[in-house]
């Protein structure tokens, strides 16, 4: 059995309240942050980068630092994020010329290794680099922004990436609220990205309810 995790998407962080948001997601229980870094090539928006990130971990020294690299060709970036001190380094499949040698050098960085696909990739994708990944990040929605609505047709993703491999961590990321993420823990996830639905409202109240339905 595979443990599960809730990881906060700092993409829905109010970056005025930066620090006190993250402490007090922390303190609430969650102790693994994803972390989106947008290129405005892959996906049509721009987030953050090093200096943010690099912010973030001095303010949670000892958290999971989850990257999420929608960036083409993440590669170019797996030092630079090595140094700051990140934990999991998810690249996209769809984002580079040579998936398997990019997963290949993650590996040697000594990093978790992370591949995700959009919603319009084919599961079978993954089965030539299955056994080279920790995690597998199946995308709920289009990357690219947050609080939008999770694609339905997630679940049969998620359990079809179970088939694949019992042992590694599924990741499931865009659209989970209280209301749904029941139904993608039984289709096989075991780590929950929640952007909106932990930022939104109280911070504390929100996390302890998604600890609750998550059992950890
Ligand atoms: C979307 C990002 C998500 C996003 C999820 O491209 O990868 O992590 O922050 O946000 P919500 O939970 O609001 O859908
Ligand atoms: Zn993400």
């Amino acid at each position: 059995m595979n443990i599960n995790i809730l990881a906060p998407s700092m993409l829905a962080i109010d970056f005025g309240n930066m620090e006190k948001d993250l402490k007090e997601v922390y303190s609430a229980g969650a102790y693994t942050i994803h972390v989106d870094v947008m290129d405005g090539m892959f996906v049509p928006n721009i987030s953050f980068g090093p200096p943010v990130i690099r912010h973030v971990r001095r303010i949670l020294p000892e958290a999971v630092l989850d990257v999420h690299m929608m960036v083409t060709e993440p590669a170019r970036y797996l030092e630079r994020f090595k140094t700051i001190g990140i934990n999991n380094f998810t690249i996209h499949y769809e984002a580079t010329k040579d998936p398997e040698g990019t997963l290949k050098q993650i590996r040697e960085a000594g990093l978790k290794v992370g591949v995700s696909i959009k919603p319009g990739t084919p599961v079978s994708v993954l089965e030539p680099v299955i056994d080279m990944v920790d995690q597998v990040l199946i995308m709920s929605v289009e990357p690219g922004f947050g609080g939008q609505s999770f694609m339905p047709q997630s679940y049969e993703r998620i359990s079809a990436v179970r088939k694949l491999r019992e042992d590694i961590d599924i990741e499931v990321d865009g659209g989970i609220y209280l209301d749904n993420v029941k139904d993608v823990l039984d289709a096989g996830a075991n780590v929950i990205v929640a952007g909106s639905a932990i930022f939104k409202g109280d911070i504390t109240e929100n996390v302890t309810n998604f600890r609750e339905k998550l059992g950890v």
